[in-house]
């Protein structure tokens, strides 16, 4: 059984558009796949992150996002709002069911790694404590190196398994876009996954490939 944490160097980077083809892939495949969003935040009604993941898995939505909050911040944010807490206990407990029920599991963070989900306790220390791999998202264009280079460097600090970098939304037409792979494998070691501006929800078969290659599959 593994688990991957599919983060980003921000909000709105493509973590669940990532995360969905990814699911989408496996599941043709064969592979017994599942994905998990401890906590979506900007939740009125239906958790529409969660919505999506469980379109590309068939579970139920209350398995996917079994914590919301209202406000479009951080979980540690709409906790301080909201009064309302995220119990880690309970947060594994559900962890622990969905990794016994498949084979491999998607974990999609909110906002980036850094990101709080309760006083102190950000999703770099969920991967920590829950052992995630982790993949981070981040823009393919100007703006990036700075934040996927912080973002490389705490999941080094935090002693994560980073399974590898995605720059996202690639058109070809930014000029930082054909420095930014090179620049980023220079700082990281790691060479960064492009995955182009799609006109659809679902990638070509080119970059579904690919990052299923990613996730070493
Ligand atoms: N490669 C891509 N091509 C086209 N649209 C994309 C791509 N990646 C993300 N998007 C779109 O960008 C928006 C933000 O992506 P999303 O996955 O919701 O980000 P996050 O989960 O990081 O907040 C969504 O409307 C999504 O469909
Ligand atoms: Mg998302």
């Amino acid at each position: 059984m593994r688990a991957i944490l599919i983060t980003g160097t921000d909000t709105g980077v493509g973590k669940t558009f990532i995360t969905y083809n990814l699911a989408r892939s496996l599941k043709e495949r064969g592979v017994k796949v599942g994905c998990f969003k401890p906590v979506e935040t900007y939740v009125m009604n239906v958790p529409e992150d969660g919505r999506l993941l469980a379109t590309a898995t068939g579970q139920e939505i209350e398995e996917v996002v079994p914590f919301t909050y209202r406000l479009p911040l951080s979980p540690r944010a709409g906790e301080i709002e909201e009064g309302k807490e995220v119990s880690l206990r309970e947060l594994e407990g559900h962890f622990r069911r969905l990794t016994n029920k498949y084979e491999l599991l998607l974990v999609e963070g909110a906002g980036g790694i850094a990101v709080p989900i309760k006083e102190r306790y950000t999703y770099g220390d969920l991967a920590r404590d829950w052992r995630l791999e982790v993949v981070i998202v981040g823009r393919a264009g100007l703006g990036t190196i700075n934040h996927t280079y912080l973002s490389w460097f705490y999941t080094k600090a935090l002693g994560l398994k980073l399974r590898g970098i995605v720059l996202n939304r690639f058109t070809g037409e930014d000029i930082s876009e054909r420095t930014n792979p090179q620049i980023i494998y220079e700082m990281t070691g790691m060479k960064p996954l492009c995955i182009r501006e799609s006109n659809s929800l679902e990638l070509p078969e080119r970059d579904r490939v690919a990052l299923l290659e990613l996730v070493g599959l």
